[in-house]
């Protein structure tokens, strides 16, 4: 049962305040702290910020009293492990559509940290509490290299540029492709643009100063040949188009492009460059642009929803009959609770979409993301480059996990 739960006011990677939740039950205590995105969904689940002065109104001591003041009495008594007992029981004491009553950062934290608990407490590690039997398979690491969009001033208008090191066969492997990729990148970026070139975006990824979408991939061609991995890291770009779509046009590589332009763009780069992934090629409202795109590259390319789903089964649905995207990108604070991603993840698969989990651009060094990317199957996960230790966190207890697993452990092929 839980004894107890206290939470209190952290900082994350961006040195904004989030939430950290404890959770105590007579044999351990389940820690967790909670993301924060920069090109969030409209249609995300509340993160509650005080609003005030302190933190340029970005402190969470709101969040932080109603887990302490107005959840931690009602559940405390409750069995950690009832992980969707507790989840339904906080949603109806926030009572509203999007949590903005309590807050999600609130509720997912004591939502995660009660998980963690209830795995310490029958000492199973986090990813085979949460997966069971099932939970062998270790994801892709799509990792993004090249940051633009609102994570970096390099002017690029694609938020993420990424690798995935699909000829790999085996995660640590993966992960060193990836990494030998990611320093060879460095120096290309250095010889061509200056030294400034590797400073780095939100997600520890370079921000050179490119001008448009090709040359960053074509720097990325080069890093990869150079690593010598050709044929074996494919490419992908996480669009956020929502962040550079204004008055009914995307504004893109000095372009302004209509809906059907933009299909015809990616189509190009589709052909020329060995994408396999393609993430919020449309704005979280252009429903027929996913479409569009889906129809056009959808037999070959794995194209994401995330700011169009925001991890919510209502959403993913509707995306589902349309025919919009062929993927969902889950983020557990988009939603809110363990059980509601879970339920957008089954909702997923049986649709034949493929699940891919995520970081936020704000982070801390909790690595829980990679427990759930390997307790669903989740055939890809995407936490940043392998730099600052907020994004490796997630990368290093997925080479845990392999090694936990031993010979039980699959690679994902795609
Ligand atoms: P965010 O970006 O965390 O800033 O929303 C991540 C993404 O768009 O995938
Ligand atoms: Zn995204």
């Amino acid at each position: 049962p839980i004894e107890k739960i206290h939470a209190r006011e952290i900082l994350d990677s961006r040195g904004n305040p989030t939430v950290e939740v404890e959770v105590h039950t007579p044999y351990n205590v389940g820690v967790a702290c909670v993301p924060s995105g920069a090109s969030t969904g409209t249609h995300e689940a509340l993160e509650l910020r005080d609003k005030d002065k302190r933190f340029g109104g970005k402190g969470v001591l709101k969040a932080v009293k109603n887990v302490n003041n107005v959840i931690a009495p009602k559940v405390v008594g409750m069995d950690a492990a009832a992980q969707r007992n507790l989840d339904m029981f906080m949603l109806e004491l926030d009572s509203t559509e999007n949590k903005s009553k309590l807050g999600a950062n609130a509720i997912l934290g004591v939502s995660m940290a009660a998980a963690r608990a209830a795995a310490g407490a029958l000492e199973l590690p986090l990813y085979q509490y949460l997966g069971g039997v099932n939970a062998y398979k270790l994801p892709v690491p799509m990792m993004n290299v090249i940051n633009g969009g609102k994570h970096a001033g390099s002017g690029l208008a694609i938020q993420e540029f990424l690798l995935l090191p699909v000829g790999a066969d085996t995660y640590h492997e993966a992960l060193r492709m990836n990494v030998e990729t990611y320093h060879t990148l460095a120096k290309i970026l250095k010889d061509k643009y200056g030294k400034s070139a590797t400073n780095v975006g939100d997600e520890g990824g370079y921000a050179p100063s490119i001008g448009t979408t090709r040359e960053a991939l074509d720097a990325m061609m080069e890093a990869i040949d150079k690593a010598g991995y050709k044929g074996k890291i494919k490419l992908g770009i996480d669009s956020a188009a929502s962040e550079f779509f204004k008055g009914g046009k995307y504004n893109i590589d000095g372009k302004s492009l209509s809906r059907d332009q933009m299909v015809k763009y990616y189509a190009g780069i589709v052909k020329d460059y060995p994408i396999i992934v393609l993430e919020d090629p449309f704005a979280e409202e252009d429903w027929d642009g996913f479409v569009a795109i889906t129809k056009e590259v959808g037999k070959k390319v794995t194209v994401i929803g995330d700011d169009i789903y925001v991890t919510n089964v209502k959403r993913l649905q509707k995306g589902i009959d349309m025919g919009a995207a062929n993927s969902l990108l889950l983020k557990l604070n988009q939603i809110g609770t363990v059980s509601e991603a879970f339920d957008a993840a089954t909702l997923a698969f049986r649709n034949k979409y493929k699940v891919a989990v995520s970081h936020r651009s704000g982070e801390t060094c909790d690595s829980i993301i990679a427990d759930v990317a390997v307790a669903l199957s989740a055939e890809i996960i995407k936490t940043g480059a392998p730099a600052r230790s907020e994004r490796t966190s997630k990368y290093n207890q997925l080479l845990r996990i392999e090694e936990n697993l031993g010979k039980a452990a699959v690679y994902t092929k795609l």
